[in-house]
């Protein structure tokens, strides 16, 4: 039995307190089928979401088997499915891809046969096995509503709440689907809580709850409703709902609720009684650890014990870090190579912006490799040729370093372009996905491993490019070292970024505008007043990129660029140790973001 018992939700707004829920007490019975109606904004969502304990209940409190949830800990993953108002699909993905993943990570299988088995009863439980090698992206709002079930229902949840599932479906589809979740209710006693909008089919309900400005106004049958609201259809109800205050329904509605609460009494023994309604019995619970003599007699303790045995028995189905791990990398390099545009950006960023570099430095590589090779033995001679170089060499010193500063912004470019919208496009998705039991290490180990695919790529690709014209005359494998740390500390940040931000419109526009910073900060191309220097340098990746790179030239091309450029040059550990550090708190940050809960 799921219990509310005064169940608030406040919030504070202009420091005066708001209830969006308001003392709300309901039981709702193994088994049982209930809609939650109300006009738009009533807070049908929002007490969705406090009985989910993704809103923490500002008064009252929670039962589920005996179980205080508002004291105890809240339901596990396993025992609830929560099918949002969105979307908890990606699109490149095929019907089957989905629930596959969607098993993988909230269900540990022992065996592939086991796992196929769970999927397929999914499929056929919500009528998607004949359309199961679909792509979402083509799929009908019905059917789209139906994987949004079928994703929840892998983990064969206790109870069920779905938010507005058949909203904007054409009637049939509505009524199919409505059918649905009542033939899920009666399944293993589970409870299906269903918020709607909607007016249509109620008569497939066990219980209507209506709210109205966060209060209940009415909690009985569906037979009933008119009666109670001396309406002649259903369709009155909420304008006649709107005739008083929500205060004066609540008020009337606390006269009337013990003679309804027995009507719903009645009609559930009658559904059991025919047999149309089978509720397990309750599972024994196993017996209580005790470890403390002195608490022998207390039931209360022995119970909590109990409870807590069962959550770790409910944890322990849940899959382990590196099978959530590995399901979602390899799923994130499906839609990585589905989606043909984002392939397609790829490979031209990958493919042009080295070309740039070298389009760049055509006029420069000349003199860059004369001038490095020339190596003289005879003094009178050398002195003679430096006497005929030093003109090269501003010219060459200003090329080297413009140069390398022009692939230090472009990996820039290249990092924020990987994971800007990395975290912040799917946020949704992943939030859902947390609060089904993935862990978030996983998930952002997962992001780690797939950017570092696309980062040691991009990297050595530009190294290794524009090595071959040979404008870089020194050590490359410092070189390209450097590259790929900087390319690592701007994806890394933007990963951070993104899993902080709030849209990926924010985290987009955020990352362009750091990598546009980075050149002008950096103080190697235009010289910056000291003391803005001395602040802005430690932050900005791209300068210590391309001090380090400095540092890996040959001796001769090194004192060419320091005679051109007036800014410091750092020594190389020092720039190592910079990069690194940036990665290590991006890292960090983006491990914040993504533990931080972040439902609209
Ligand atoms: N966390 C929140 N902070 C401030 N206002 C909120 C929050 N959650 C919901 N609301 C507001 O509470 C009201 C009820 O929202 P909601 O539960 O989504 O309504 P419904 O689902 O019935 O349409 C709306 O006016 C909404 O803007
Ligand atoms: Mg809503």
């Amino acid at each position: 039995m799921l219990e509310l018992k005064e169940v608030s939700f406040i919030i504070r707004k202009d420091g005066e307190e708001v209830p969006l829920v308001d003392r709300v007490s309901i039981q709702v019975p193994k088994g049982h089928f209930m809609a939650i109606v109300g006009p738009s904004g009533c807070g049908k969502t929002t007490l969705l979401k406090t009985i989910a304990g993704l809103n923490p209940e500002s008064g009252g409190a929670l039962f589920w088997d005996e179980r205080n949830l508002s004291e105890d800990e809240d339901f596990s993953p396993s025992e609830i499915g929560y099918v949002p108002q969105f979307s908890i699909a990606y699109d490149p993905l095929t019907v089957d891809e989905s629930v596959e993943a969607a098993t993988r990570l909230r269900v540990k299988s022992r065996n592939t046969a086991e796992l196929d088995a769970r999927i397929d009863r999914v499929l056929e439980e919500t009528g998607l096995g004949p359309i199961s090698d679909r792509q979402v992206k083509v799929l009908s709002g019905g059917q789209k509503r139906r994987l949004g079930l079928a994703m929840e229902l892998v983990s064969d949840p206790k109870i069920l709440l779905c938010d507005e599932v058949t909203s904007g479906l054409d009637p049939r589809s509505e009524r199919e689907i409505v059918r649905l979740l009542h033939d899920l209710s009666r399944k293993d006693g589970r409870i299906v809580l269903s918020v709607t909008h909607s007016l249509s089919h109620l008569e497939l309900y066990d219980s209507i709850l209506v709210l109205h400005e966060g209060r209940v106004a009415f909690h009985g049958p569906p037979e009933q409703l008119t009666h109670y609201f001396s309406v002649h259809d259903t369709e009155e109800v909420y304008p006649r709902l709107a005739s008083q205050p929500s205060e004066r329904w609540h008020v009337s509605w606390q006269k009337h609720r013990a003679s309804y609460q027995k009507m719903l009494d009645r009609n559930r023994e009658k559904l059991v009684a025919s047999g149309a309604l089978h509720v397990p019995a309750k599972p024994k619970l196993p017996e209580p650890e005790i470890s403390d003599p002195a608490a022998d007699d207390d039931a209360e303790s022995g119970k909590r014990a109990a409870t807590r045995k069962r959550e770790e028995a409910d944890a322990l189905k849940l899959p382990g870090f590196f099978s959530q791990f590995s399901t979602l990398l390899s799923r994130r390099w499906r839609i990585f190579f589905r989606d043909r545009g984002q392939v397609f950006l790829q490979l031209a960023i990958l493919i042009c912006f080295p070309l740039l570099v070298t389009i760049f430095s055509e006029k420069a590589s000349e003199p860059i490799r004369g001038y490095s090779d020339t190596k003289q033995t005879d003094v009178f001679v050398e002195i003679q040729e430096q006497q005929s170089v030093r003109a090269d060499q501003a010219k060459v010193g200003s090329a080297v370093s413009g140069i390398i500063m022009f692939q230090v912004v472009l990996l820039s470019l290249m990092g924020s372009n990987n994971s800007a919208r990395e975290i912040a496009g799917e946020r949704p998705i992943y939030e859902k996905e947390k609060f089904g039991g993935l862990r978030p290490s996983a998930y952002l180990a997962s992001k780690v491993a797939f950017l570092a695919c696309l980062v040691i790529t991009q990297s050595l690709w530009m190294a290794f490019f524009v090595n071959l014209f040979g404008t870089f005359r020194g050590d490359l494998v410092q070189h390209a070292g450097f590259l790929l740390l900087v390319n690592a500390a701007m994806t890394a940040i933007c990963l951070a970024i993104s899993a902080l931000m709030r849209t990926a419109e924010q985290a987009s526009l955020l990352s362009i505008y750091l990598v546009g910073f980075q050149l002008p900060l950096s103080g190697a191309v235009l010289a910056l007043p000291e003391k803005i220097e001395a602040f802005t340098r430690p932050f900005i990746s791209a300068y210590w990129a391309w001090s380090g790179s400095v540092e890996a030239l040959q001796t001769r091309v090194h004192d060419a660029v320091k005679s051109v450029i007036d800014t410091g040059i750092s020594p190389q550990n020092a720039c190592l140790y910079a990069l690194c550090a940036h990665i290590g708190v991006a890292l960090i940050a983006a491990w914040a973001g993504a533990c931080r809960p972040q439902w609209d």
